[in-house]
């Protein structure tokens, strides 16, 4: 069983470092890393979250947020938001950006690469022949490397990939054994996968169109969530467009966002 105090150092840890809220999680924390722990040869949380502090970016720390984040996610989750994209705003952006025909569209917390390779199949069915002429890939970031090396990967079994449309599936995926599927380079080249912690100052140059920030806000506290969303907005082309999940909410009065539609937001 883990102890109060050996809870609370994990707690603190992961909120400081990643944002994330595990208060109350206990049972989660140490249903995942007790067997971690005991599995390892050390002899308790203590020994193991010295050796975390001890080197923030070692192997053990990048095990410790590989364990603990909850990755769960699936090709065409929320399809409405990508019928909106298509219908709404890629049309305005063909036209706003055609001098540039460059798109920069962020998938915020892409856990195993279904969304972006989602938004990548939108944006190659969208522009069509006219693709070519136009650099729309799709930046993926999240904390977990394992969910990175997954996604990057590009393997899905056959039952994940059966929500996507049948000639969608035909020229973007290959058969690799009787259960499992693989992305084809021509849609992975599409989609940049880095690994990335919301909570860091952000690196990006230039400002985003499209910001899908799905999923992933449930697991911070208010306070966290405005600031993350205060960043993503200055980092955002005016008139850009922000998803977060349907089941997530935005403090409309703490955010300069404006609503256009549940869990739709625009600068
Ligand atoms: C439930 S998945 C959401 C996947 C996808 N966006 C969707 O909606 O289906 C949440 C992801 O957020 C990532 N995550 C959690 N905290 C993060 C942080 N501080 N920075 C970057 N990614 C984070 C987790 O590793 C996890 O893969």
């Amino acid at each position: 069983m883990i102890t109060e105090q050996e809870f609370h150092r994990i707690v603190v840890y992961v909120k400081d470092k990643f944002g994330i809220d595990l208060s109350g999680k206990q049972i989660l924390v140490s249903g995942r890393l007790e067997n971690y722990i005991l599995r390892h040869g050390y002899s308790g949380y203590d020994e193991y979250m010295a050796k975390v502090e001890k080197n923030p970016k070692g192997e053990e720390a990048r095990n410790l947020i590989n364990v603990l984040t909850t990755n769960h996610t699936y090709f065409m989750r929320e399809f409405e938001h990508f019928d909106f994209m298509r219908q709404k705003i890629l049309p305005k952006l063909k036209v706003s950006e055609a001098a540039s025909r460059d798109l920069r569209i962020w998938s915020a917390a892409s856990s195993t690469g279904e969304e972006a390779y989602t938004i990548a199949m939108v944006l190659k069915d969208f522009f069509g022949i006219d693709h070519h002429d136009w650099d729309t890939t799709v930046l993926a970031t999240d904390i977990s490397t394992k969910v990175l090396m997954h996604a990057q990967r590009g393997r899905y079994l056959k039952e994940q990939i059966e929500p996507l449309p049948e000639n969608w599936r035909r020229k973007y995926f290959k058969q690799i054994s009787p259960l499992e599927y693989q992305v084809k380079p021509e849609l992975k080249k599409e989609v940049l996968f880095r690994q990335f912690n919301l909570m860091n100052p952000f690196p990006f140059r230039k400002p985003f169109h499209i910001v899908f920030l799905r999923n992933v806000m449930i697991y911070f506290d208010d306070k966290t969530k405005q600031e993350l969303l205060n960043k993503i907005y200055d980092h955002m082309a005016p008139g850009g467009y922000l998803f977060i999940g349907t089941t997530e909410s935005v403090n409309r009065s703490g955010t300069r966002f404006q609503y256009v539609e549940p869990s739709i937001y625009k600068k």
